[in-house]
């Protein structure tokens, strides 16, 4: 068992994220930080009172200073800013790159051997501030959004043909917003391709609905973005790591020519374990699939240049 895991922003995906790390048991203590006063330290002492009703040993505190993450074997950064109906992910790119490059330079400072999982949105270029300021070589910055989209494929597939999440696998590569890259070519009910159970235009739609997902909770939510899917990806990808599972997961990874894309975070199939990323899973993709994933490495690359003209 991982000894310490910390969550840095104690929002809406950060005490889920704790809450649930706790309740899996993945490590002897969850820490989580906040820069608002009392806010940390309160769903923190909370969640450790649920313990003893829910049956688990892990610890869980709160802090505004860092100084009790010394050590953590992983983090998963949630800290900044989230979307409001009418917002793009793109729109909150100054404000959380502030934020996440202070975050990176403090866990590097505390736990210069730690993994870190980002979950700040932009995803895929917030990633990239991660990797740039703890100066972590890229096995250990992954950026959760594949996980997240993945699931979002899953459950309307499951909503649309009747059947159970449990039977379906699927795969969403790409960037983490509108350009993303459903694999209909890879998404399978119990082995049998998605493609000869859905007619065309149907699968069409929950690819676009799957797209459309984070946009489709924010209009509902009018005040934030969703927190129960994302906190149970990013939880996903810590057990893999923490408990060295080798899970094939979706994450962001930083590319050095794999699947032709370079300097640049980008979801693709990851093997996650003891470490952080193993391994970077090449797979074919059709004609079509190739050309919407370089369309989406184009949109994270002017995202990223957006941000370097600050
Ligand atoms: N250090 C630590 N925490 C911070 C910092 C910082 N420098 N700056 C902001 N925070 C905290 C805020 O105080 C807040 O408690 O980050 C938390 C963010 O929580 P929410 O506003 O509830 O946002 P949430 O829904 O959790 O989303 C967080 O994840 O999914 C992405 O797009 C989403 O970028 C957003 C992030």
């Amino acid at each position: 068992m991982a000894k310490k895991i910390t969550v840095i922003g104690a929002g809406h995906v950060g005490e889920v994220c704790a809450q649930r790390l706790a309740e899996q048991e993945l490590c002897e203590e969850v820490v989580l930080i906040d820069i608002v006063e009392g806010i940390p330290q309160g769903k923190g002492l909370d969640q450790w009172q649920s313990a003893p009703v829910e049956g688990f040993d892990t610890r869980v505190s709160g802090s505004n200073g860092y100084g009790p993450a010394e050590g953590s074997d992983l983090f998963i950064v949630t800290a900044g800013i989230a979307r409001k109906p009418g917002m793009s992910r793109d729109d909150l790119l100054r404000t959380n790159a502030g934020i996440v490059r202070s975050v990176g330079r403090e866990i590097a400072r505390v736990a210069p051997e730690a993994v870190v999982i980002v979950v700040s949105n932009p995803l895929d270029v917030m990633a990239g501030v991660m990797k740039e300021a703890t100066g972590f070589p890229r096995e250990r910055v992954v950026g959760m959004a594949g996980v997240l989209d993945t699931a979002r494929f899953r459950a309307f597939i499951a909503m649309e043909l009747d059947v159970s999440v449990q039977d379906i696998q699927a795969l969403v590569l790409g960037g983490h917003g509108d350009t993303m890259v459903p694999l209909a070519s890879y998404a399978s009910v119990s082995g049998i391709p998605l493609t000869q159970l859905m007619e065309p235009d149907r699968l069409q739609a929950v690819v676009q609905r799957t797209r459309d997902g984070g946009a489709e909770i924010v209009a509902h939510l009018k005040t934030g973005s969703a927190y129960y899917a994302p906190s149970a990806a990013a939880v996903q990808m810590a057990a893999a790591i923490v408990r060295n599972q080798r899970r094939i997961l979706p994450a962001a990874a930083y590319l050095e020519g794999e699947y032709g894309q370079e300097g640049i975070y980008l979801g693709v199939p990851c093997k996650l374990g003891a470490g952080g990323i193993l391994e970077i899973v090449q797979v074919d993709l059709t004609e079509g699939e190739q050309a919407a994933l370089a369309k989406s490495a184009d949109h994270v690359r002017a995202t990223k240049a957006a941000l370097a003209e600050d």
